[in-house]
């Protein structure tokens, strides 16, 4: 008798002795059955090659700790397993909780992708739809480090390829955590900085076609920063032209329409090398429904705004997401200063203003984390001279479909 005793409901992952990883295209009963007609077990680890891999797509749960919870959580955990494994820092990626808001927004179109082995995932694929005048979809893969080697996350990107492709997709954009280190290098489009090509993720996208774009920075700061002696210096710069507001959470009803604008803008003024990413839509309605939506209790946003007092509209801003846990890290969200107020050192201002405001409102966490374009030499500049240190980069990439 086939023994089908460890088989995951729903699927899992077969051994067998040729294949690399590929989509199982047989119902989970018959795969278990190997040429000869033996059961085979599901999650044997001691068998080195994959025959065939049961991809599942997993719901997106419609609250926290909500239906498919379990397995949403679980999948974040080894995208966070595997970003500890390359930063060598545990605190880089989002909680489950802080990452549902994103997942549920009206506004995101994200697919959620797994091969399980019992109870564990050991690969996950994640697929974000942006449709529009040219369909883009951002996606990522992750595969246990016990599981990799055997065609799993070439089965799995090959599955979400496949949907790109149906959904009309004309652009693949894969941002991915590297180190750094010596030896040879691949460059981006963008000129700045560069990634070992021996790294298994350059292999890996390198040889699914992608082009490496852009290398992104990741810095962290330690906490606490006294920042009040910065801040008389960087306000000293402003002059009595600007006034810097601040506000916790969802943005004051006068502001609401300079956010959208800023918002929107921010867009189109990151560098953003060949990624050429579709720019969002912001209106004051989506802005108080992404508020909304993220005003869950897991992270509280603190802002900091400049206004210009000649006009009376605000020309810039600065967001940091703080969790509740005060020991998990804050995040440095969007920074932008309008084109025509650059060079008064604004973006310097914001930074400190918004730092201070962290100490006041919201005091007692280790680290402000931030991720910032190689070639965004003013932004790094104002980074560095608050303190600032590098502990890893990210690529973004890309693969035109045809
Ligand atoms: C990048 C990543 C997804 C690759 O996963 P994987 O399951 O090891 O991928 P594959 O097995 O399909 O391919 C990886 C290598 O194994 C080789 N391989 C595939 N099947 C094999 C098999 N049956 N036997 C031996 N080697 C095999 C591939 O040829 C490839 O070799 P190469 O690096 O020399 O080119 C994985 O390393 C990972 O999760 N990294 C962290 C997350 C990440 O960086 N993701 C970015 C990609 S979106």
């Amino acid at each position: 008798m086939p023994d089908t005793r460890h088989a995951a409901p729903g699927g899992g992952v077969v051994s067998g002795s040729k294949g690399r990883g590929r989509p199982c295209l047989q119902n989970p009963v018959s795969v278990l059955r190997d040429a000869r007609g033996r059961g085979v077990i599901a999650g044997w680890l001691t068998v080195p090659v994959i025959d065939c891999a049961l991809i599942l797509e997993l719901p997106t749960p419609s609250a926290i700790g909500g239906g498919g919870w379990v397995d949403f959580a679980r999948g974040l955990q080894l995208h966070a397993e595997n970003q500890a494994l390359i930063y060598g820092r545990q605190d880089v990626g989002l909680t489950p909780e802080e990452s549902w808001p994103r997942y549920a927004e009206p506004h995101a179109s994200i697919r959620i992708f797994a091969v399980r082995n019992q109870d564990k995932i050991v690969a996950r694929g994640y697929y974000d739809l942006e449709r529009g005048a040219e369909p883009t979809a951002w996606l990522y893969v992750d595969v246990d480090p016990a599981w990799r080697h055997r065609g799993l996350g070439s089965a799995m990107a090959g599955r979400l390829h496949d949907i790109a492709d149906a959904d009309g997709v004309r652009k693949v954009i894969v941002y991915a955590p590297s180190t750094t280190g010596p030896g040879a290098q691949v460059t981006p489009t963008s000129g700045s900085g560069s990634l070992p090509a021996g790294n298994s993720e350059v292999r890996f996208l390198l040889g699914a076609g992608y082009q490496l774009e852009q290398v992104r920075r990741a810095s962290a700061l330690a906490l606490p920063k006294d920042a009040s002696s910065l801040l008389a210096e960087a306000s000293l710069a402003g002059g009595d032209n600007y006034r810097v507001h601040f506000w916790m959470n969802r943005t004051p009803d006068p502001w609401r329409s300079d956010m959208a604008i800023l918002r929107q803008q921010m867009g189109r003024s990151a560098p953003t090398a060949g990624l050429d990413e579709p720019e969002e839509v912001w209106t004051v309605q989506r802005l108080i429904e992404s508020e909304v939506r993220l005003s869950d209790g897991t992270r509280d946003f603190l802002t900091a705004a400049v206004e210009d007092r000649a006009t009376r509209q605000l020309v810039g801003f600065t967001t940091l997401a703080v969790p509740t846990d005060k020991d998990r890290p804050v995040n440095q969200e969007d920074t932008l200063v309008l084109s025509g107020h650059r060079g008064h050192r604004l973006g310097k201002l914001l930074k400190v203003a918004n730092l201070d405001h962290l100490q006041r409102e919201r005091p007692g966490h280790p680290v402000v984390i931030t991720f910032n374009a190689e070639e965004n030499h003013h932004m790094l500049a104002v980074n560095d001279s608050l303190g600032f240190t590098s502990f890893g980069h990210e690529g973004a990439w890309r693969l035109g479909l045809t």
